[in-house]
């Protein structure tokens, strides 16, 4: 056999594969879940954590904030405003809030879950506060979103911040939410997020047994090995991504659930980091509607190049 150099029309798709990719990555969804440990108004008058916050917010099509404790709404109000003036100067993004009632047994500890969205490309379809008594500290707030810009349409989100007493129990019950919202809406392409307190001496290896949510049908995401606490002396998985079936899955980026390490990532000293909480973000990117339409011409040129070459050493 002769050695031939590659074929002329795959030399000249080369150049056409860039702008593919840089598209994008321009269009990649990302979805984010932060624990903003004892978010209320003091904190919210902290003008560099405010600044850092939008940093990290405003890279996430929608964020899912946990540990809210802001019954006036002001403390998310100044985030949302925050977040519109900062992004003014170099995108056009216009964010939205969605808030859960306060929740909580404890009248000193009451919290709320907050969705904050980008409107040009996310809407909220519907959203329901799971009542049942008695089963978790802090009910989910699920959430029906629509995206006409991710391959899958419709989503549910369902968050949980759990009782660190109760961890294994409300972790399991996720599965009673999951039949209850994923009927009303006749949607299963459902997400689970939040700070489960999924690791450690909370939830270990054999409470696996007792949790139906490490059936077959449900992808954990961020997985065991992953350290999403700040501090040094822990490395514990406690913040989780978790998603049901496998149509979902497929929408999913690959490798792209992680957590995010804002110190790391915007030069913070430890001080700085924990001034904003005592964990990292988690965070996972949904795959591009238009990423297949995109692709299609060019799977159509490389097959002909194929032909062509086939064909040329036939010759
Ligand atoms: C944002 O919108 C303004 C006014 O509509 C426009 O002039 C500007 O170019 C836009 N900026 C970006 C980054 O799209
Ligand atoms: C539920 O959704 C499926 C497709 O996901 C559809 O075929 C079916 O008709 C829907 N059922 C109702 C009651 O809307």
């Amino acid at each position: 056999m002769r050695w031939r150099s590659p074929p002329l029309p795959l030399l000249l798709l080369l150049p056409l594969l860039t702008p593919l990719v840089e598209g994008a990555k321009k269009s990649e969804f990302r979805i984010c879940a932060f624990n903003l440990q004892k978010f209320n108004s003091a904190k919210a008058s902290n003008s560099r954590v405010m600044h850092t916050l939008t940093r990290i917010l405003s890279r996430c099509d929608i964020s899912l904030l946990q540990e809210v404790m802001d019954p006036q709404g002001k403390a998310i109000k100044s985030l949302l405003a925050a977040l519109n003036r900062e992004t003014d100067r170099y995108e056009n993004y216009t964010y939205k809030s969605l808030t859960s009632k306060s929740l909580g047994n404890d009248p000193e500890d009451m919290q709320q879950y907050v969705f904050i969205y980008k409107t040009e490309t996310v809407s909220v379809l519907g959203q329901h506060q799971y009542q049942k008594k008695q089963s978790f500290v802090r009910e989910p707030f699920a959430v029906e979103f629509q995206s006409p810009k991710t391959a899958i349409k419709k989503f549910i989100l369902i968050p949980l911040h759990t009782d660190p007493k109760k961890v294994v129990k409300e972790i399991d019950q996720l599965y009673d939410v999951f039949m209850e919202v994923s009927k009303k809406w006749n949607n299963t392409n459902v997400m689970f997020l939040g700070d489960f307190h999924a690791g450690c001496a909370y939830m270990t290896r054999h409470d696996k047994k007792k949790i139906r949510l490490f059936k077959t049908m449900f992808s954990w995401l961020i997985t065991d090995r992953v350290d999403t606490t700040v501090t040094e002396d822990t490395s514990c998985a406690f913040d989780r991504i978790v998603v049901h079936g496998q149509s979902f899955l497929k929408g999913i980026g690959p490798f792209s659930a992680k957590v995010f390490n804002y110190g790391a990532e915007f030069k913070l000293s430890h001080a700085r980091v924990r001034e904003i909480s005592d964990s990292y973000p988690v965070e996972v990117k949904l795959k591009n509607s238009a990423l297949l339409l995109q692709a299609t011409p060019l799977l159509i040129l490389l097959s002909v190049s194929a032909i062509v070459q086939s064909f040329l050493s036939a010759l």
